[in-house]
């Protein structure tokens, strides 16, 4: 093993350049406050994620993934994670809401891009711009190329769950320089890292149900994932 993150492991392989993710069922809040194992989380986050992955590879999206290995597994590009988590957010929702004082679903007329500086021991801080290149952690002209992706990929990923009913309200994304000293997209896409609102009813189908108690997390996940599903089917 490589790395032990909250919810995924990354094990090294023969190959220097390819690294095996799992997907494990831990799920954590709050930085790691609130935890708890929820049976089969993983096995719905790897599949979601893969399904999301691929999509944006054939959206013209360049990413880390490679193919499922199995349930729990998947094989990937081996990058260097930067440092930095990309919030993409179409409806006001969670920390946006708090911070502004803004009501939960409140639909602005622009995208919202927030960029946090991943430390745990600081607790992810928000960041800017400024902050991020006086870190250390990547430039300016590296950053407009990755709000550049991360506008493409939510264009793509809006549309694709508009299709199965879904609202995307805000998302995650990581990006992380491959040995050839590219920035791709990697780490994972899944209910564990986006809002989706159900468009007719409203419910959530994400890890807000596990942050608020709201109760049925994995039919939730498992309702994201049979969605998604279904339009290989088209
Ligand atoms: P926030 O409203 O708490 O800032 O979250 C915005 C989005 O980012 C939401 O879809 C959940 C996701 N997210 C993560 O994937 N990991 C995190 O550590 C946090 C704080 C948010
Ligand atoms: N992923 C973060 C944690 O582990 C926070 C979150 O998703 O709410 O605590």
């Amino acid at each position: 093993m490589l790395y032990e993150g909250k919810a995924k492991q990354i094990y090294l392989t023969d190959d220097a350049d390819r690294v095996v993710i799992r997907y494990t069922d831990a799920a954590t809040a709050f930085n790691n406050v609130k935890k708890a194992i929820i049976a089969n989380k993983g096995v719905y986050n790897n599949r979601i994620s893969a399904f999301i992955f691929g999509y944006l590879r054939d959206a013209g999206i360049e990413n880390h993934y490679i193919a499922m290995l199995d349930d729990r597994d998947q094989l990937c590009r081996r990058v260097e994670i930067i440092p930095i988590e990309v919030i993409v957010r179409n409806v006001v929702a969670g920390s946006m809401a708090k911070r502004l004082g803004l009501e939960e679903g409140t639909r602005p007329s622009n995208v919202i891009y927030d960029i946090c500086y991943k430390a745990d021991e600081l607790g992810d801080p928000l960041i800017n711009d400024h902050h991020a290149v006086a870190l250390g952690i990547v430039t300016y002209d590296e950053l407009r190329g990755i709000y550049d992706m991360a506008a493409k990929i939510n264009d793509a990923l809006k549309s694709l769950f508009a299709r199965v009913g879904v609202t995307l309200v805000d998302f995650k994304i990581e990006f992380g320089r491959t040995g050839d000293g590219r920035i791709i997209l990697a780490d994972e896409i899944s209910p564990d890292t986006c809002r989706l609102w159900d468009m007719k009813t409203g419910d959530k189908l994400d890890k807000d149900r596990f942050r608020r108690d709201l109760g049925h997390v994995i039919e939730a996940y498992e309702e994201i994932y049979s969605r998604l599903e279904s339009l290989k089917a088209e």
